[in-house]
């Protein structure tokens, strides 16, 4: 028997969800994010046969945090769009500027050759695995660093992807040809793109939602894009807090351009739009 799918959320419904999803993972819910949310709840009473929101909300609300359907609900409420070698100015900047400014002070011994890094709101690892293919590019041999990337995502089913370092022909619409040979093997069927081992040994990936402290030595670089958008103020700053937290002084954070923070880093050094560094002495 079919189970009709029901219309969309009604207002207490919307305010209900909004106020689970936010006390969860700290996104906001805005009424304009009525049909959106239907949408992606329906998929789940599909999935578990339900025939209506007020079930699922009591299903959630009675399972234990860490329950397989908490993991299938935050990973379809959440927006995992994200592609390689997104905003070339990141980019640029790693390779041209960043790693021979570490590689300089690591000659002169002012720091350790560890450089460890933090792809926040990694989704599905793009941001990661650009990360390795630009370090392993600009690091010269004769001067070498032990790279460690930290991906980590609320997705569990993301975090799981993003560890098969694998990647479709749209996420790899903007990777050079050059790093693709370097880089990347194809995959038999042609459609996929895997990482070379040398560069997914250098990454691990983990769930970790962004309002906890995450459990990791500290961090030389931290990339925070295109996930605090979805979050009020409040929010925000309990994220900003973290990362804070999690970044060694000297440290640099890099931000989306929609982020909306750019009041709420006064503890760094403005570079660009997107560049804060915390300062030494912090
Ligand atoms: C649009 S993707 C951004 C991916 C990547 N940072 C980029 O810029 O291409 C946003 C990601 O944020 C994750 N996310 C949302 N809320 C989160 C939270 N509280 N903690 C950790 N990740 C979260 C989602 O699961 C999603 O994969």
């Amino acid at each position: 028997m079919t189970i009709a799918a029901p219309a969309d959320v009604t207002l207490v419904q919307l305010k209900r969800y909004g106020e689970l999803i936010y006390r969860k993972i700290g996104v906001a819910i805005s009424e304009q994010k009525a049909t959106l949310l239907s949408n992606r709840l329906r998929r789940r009473l599909r999935v578990l046969g339900l025939d209506c929101y007020d079930k699922y909300f009591r299903l959630l609300s009675n399972a234990s945090p860490d329950a397989d359907e908490w993991q299938a609900f935050l990973q379809e409420i959440t927006t995992h769009e994200t592609y390689l070698f997104r905003d070339q100015s990141n980019w640029d900047w790693l390779r041209g500027t960043y790693i021979p400014e570490i590689q300089a002070e690591a000659r002169k011994k002012q720091r350790t050759t560890t450089l460890r890094i933090w792809s926040a709101a990694c989704s599905t690892g793009d941001e990661a695995a650009t990360v390795a293919c630009c370090l392993v590019d600009a690091i010269h041999s004769s001067n070498p660093l032990n790279v460690e990337i930290v991906g980590t995502d609320i997705g569990a089913a993301t975090v799981i992807e993003a560890a098969t370092t694998t990647f479709g022909e749209r996420a790899m619409r903007l990777v050079p040809d050059t790093y693709r040979k370097r880089y990347f093997d194809k995959m038999k069927d042609g459609a996929f793109w895997v990482l070379k081992s040398s560069l997914r040994d250098l990454m691990k990936f983990k769930v970790h939602n962004l309002l906890d402290p995450i459990r990791e030595s500290a961090f030389d670089l931290i990339f925070l894009k295109n996930v605090l958008i979805y979050f009020d103020r409040a929010s925000k700053k309990r994220v900003l807090q973290r990362v804070r937290e999690a970044l060694w002084p000297g440290g640099y954070l890099i931000t989306g351009a929609a982020e909306g923070v750019s009041d709420l880093l006064d503890e760094y050094e403005s570079i660009r739009g997107w560049l804060h560094r915390l300062p030494t002495n912090a």
